[in-house]
């Protein structure tokens, strides 16, 4: 990675990298953030399928409903801005647990954290590192791998950032995905969807949502004029484009050595060794 890339895009708060899009004054106001009982927080570590799930869940929804920037977006008018939206907000966000909004835990908002095999995130991070602009420049993968395991990429350790959520696997406001079982049966994780956030939504639409909200559906969707190319959900990027890459999963075995297989198994376990899920 060239440092003073480094030192121009990234900054770093209570010891996690941010992009300079999050600006500081934002990160040190979030807790003032007041939280409405009915927004619905989209929670995960970068490139774990993000948009493919807001994608799916505006899709379920009758009634209006707002898909609003990362709220650790921006400067420190984007609490206002997000105050603004009169509509119900579905608020999507990087953060880890500790740095939530005191006040979306207070009032017990609905959350639903999605999580992809690290594996295959750090591939797509390393992608996404190399194609995005706002992110410092990085030469080659075993370098990335490296940088990934120690945790100093945007939003830190994966390890940290899951574990920091998984502690509150039992809290019934929170409803955890995995990617994989979106690929493998997505019908049946947007049931699981639909009755969290108690939505009567039938099968037959389900299985409609589950049509339109297909890798190559979606890739479409964004590369056609008019899409608003700027409509992301992610805080590293106004650029959609750069989100439809593979879409698969696996896609580590085309990357990883059996020795830096090794090696991350080595870290998972052991950093993984007390949670249940
Ligand atoms: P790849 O880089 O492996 O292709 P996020 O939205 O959190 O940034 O995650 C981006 C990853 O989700 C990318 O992974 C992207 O291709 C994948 N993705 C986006 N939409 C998808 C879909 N409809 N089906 C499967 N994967 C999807």
């Amino acid at each position: 990675m060239s440092s003073s890339g480094e030192a121009e895009l990234l900054h770093t708060f209570k010891g996690i990298p941010f992009t300079i899009r999050s600006s500081p004054e934002l990160l040190k106001s979030l807790n003032t953030f007041d939280a409405r009982e009915d927004d619905v927080l989209l929670v995960s570590y970068p490139k774990s399928g993000t948009h493919w799930l807001a994608g799916v869940i505006t899709k379920l929804y009758t009634t209006q409903v707002t898909v609003t920037s990362p709220i650790e977006f921006g400067d420190i008018s984007q609490l206002e801005e997000l105050n603004k939206v009169s509509s119900k907000r579905i608020i999507p966000t990087h953060l880890d647990y500790n740095m939530l909004p005191q006040h979306f835990k207070n009032k017990k908002c609905k959350m639903i954290y999605i999580s992809r095999n690290p594996k295959d995130t750090a591939v797509s991070m390393f992608h996404y590192y190399r194609d995005n602009p706002n992110l410092p420049t990085v030469d080659t993968w075993p370098a990335f791998l490296d940088l990934f395991l120690k945790g100093n990429v945007v939003y830190g350790s994966w390890f940290d950032h899951f574990l920091s959520w998984a502690k509150h696997e039992d809290e019934k406001n929170i409803l955890f995905l995995f990617y994989e079982d979106m690929k493998k049966d997505l019908p049946k994780v947007v049931k699981e969807i639909t009755l969290f956030l108690s939505l009567n939504v039938s099968d037959n639409d389900i299985q409609d949502i589950c049509n339109k909200s297909s890798f190559s559906e979606m890739k479409n969707d964004t590369e056609k004029e008019n899409s608003d190319p700027s409509h992301t959900v992610c805080a590293l990027t106004s650029n959609r484009k750069l989100i439809f890459r593979k879409g698969a999963v696996g896609d580590w075995k085309n990357y990883f050595t059996p020795k830096q297989n090794i090696r991350f198994q080595e870290i998972f376990n052991e950093k993984m060794k007390l949670i249940k899920m």
